[in-house]
């Protein structure tokens, strides 16, 4: 079994974080985005993975080295120009020889991969999408199980007549299990979409096709800031089991600064007396000047927040200077080095 992990999208929507971190590897709670999917793969004993990448490669390429560190074998394939995420696993055609676990570069689930494995299997299946019921379907592409678990509908983000006419929540969870045999149906060096091409040919082809649904497992899309400040929010409250989470940084904070339990703070912190830091999480190397208050917000490292600011339910990027008794208040999201004047409020 290998994997193959889509990550070439532009991360358009989480804009401005993605100017100059390529969506696959923001941080989430302190770690690149990609090694929890890499972890649930490992978990999974699929150790063979190649990244398929487009926007900002080397970037990602750089961080995550041959994988060794991680426990897996990383391969890279850059796609001269983006393919479609159905192109793109034809693009790396030459290194998939086997069945294959193909993960959306942006989905945080803590799925025992293993059973949707089995189903595939026990089904003899030639295809088999994971699904996750969720309450709007709309941003998503919409599946239709029957009895027996064969897919029966697939509708990339359906609009109008087409979302008022479908009867069910399952979405497709952007994790397939596919045999080589799918590969064959897709054409050679054009762009090609799962979703819009791939997935109806299978229908229309009478393949095997299955959707295995998941029921108790989280399941987040990371790919929009509200949904990246989510999944901050959902670890920090225990609602996201199974993963490794870095909590005994070492930083210099001053015995009158006040962190709640909940809160996560990286390597190399300097947090300073009065300073409160309620449900963040804080990244290496940030400063957090006296009586800054921190509450419901994520702070991506070096950066330098001053005294008695105040940043509520916001994202801030890398290397920012927030100013004196500057406010932020909930869905603003700043870009890398974004400087804020004291007294601003954003
Ligand atoms: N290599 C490569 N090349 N990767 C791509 C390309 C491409 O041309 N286009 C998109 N990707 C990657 C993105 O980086 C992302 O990880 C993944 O494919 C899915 O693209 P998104 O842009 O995030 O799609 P979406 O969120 O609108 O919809 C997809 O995910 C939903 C679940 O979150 C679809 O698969 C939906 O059907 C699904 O419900
Ligand atoms: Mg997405």
């Amino acid at each position: 079994m290998q994997a193959l992990i889509l990550a070439g999208g532009k991360g358009t929507r989480l804009r401005p974080l993605t100017v100059y971190t390529p969506k696959p590897i923001v941080p989430v709670v302190n770690r690149p985005f990609l090694l929890y999917q890499i972890e649930t793969l490992r978990n999974a004993g699929v150790t063979d993975i190649t990244l398929s990448l487009s926007y900002q490669p080397d970037k990602i390429e750089h961080l995550l080295g041959n994988g060794s560190e991680f426990g897996v074998n990383l391969r890279y394939i850059t796609e001269p120009s983006p393919m479609g995420t159905g192109g793109a696993y034809k693009f790396a055609s030459d290194s998939l020889r086997e069945t294959t676990v193909v993960f959306n570069g942006d989905i945080l689930a803590n799925l025992d991969l293993s059973r949707v494995i089995e189903f595939h299997e026990a089904n003899k299946a030639d295809a088999t999408l994971t699904l996750v019921p969720v309450e709007d379907v709309s941003r998503y592409g919409v599946s239709e199980v029957d009895k027996t678990g064969r897919i029966v509908r697939f509708v990339e983000k359906p609009q109008g007549d087409e979302l008022a006419d479908l009867k069910v929540n399952t979405i497709n969870a952007g994790i397939y299990i596919l045999e080589p045999s799918i590969l064959d149906m897709i054409a050679k060096d054009a762009n090609r979409s799962f979703e819009y091409d791939v997935f109806p040919d299978i229908l229309k082809r009478e393949l095997p096709f299955y959707g295995y649904v998941m029921k108790d497992e989280y399941w987040l899309d990371i790919g929009t800031p509200a949904n990246y400040l989510r999944a901050h929010h959902d670890f920090l409250a225990g609602k996201i089991t199974g993963f490794e989470i870095e909590t005994d940084a070492v930083s210099d904070i001053a015995t009158k600064a006040e962190i709640d339990k909940r809160s996560v703070v990286g390597d190399d912190c300097t947090i300073k007396s009065g300073a409160r830091i309620l449900n963040s999480v804080i990244g290496p190397g940030v400063y957090i000047d006296e009586k800054a208050t921190i509450e419901n917000s994520v702070i991506w490292s070096h950066t330098r927040v001053s005294t008695a600011a105040e940043i509520r339910g916001a994202i801030i990027g890398r290397s920012c200077h927030i100013g004196r008794n500057a406010t932020v208040g909930e869905g603003t999201v700043l870009g890398d080095k974004t400087t804020l004047t004291d007294y601003t409020k954003a």
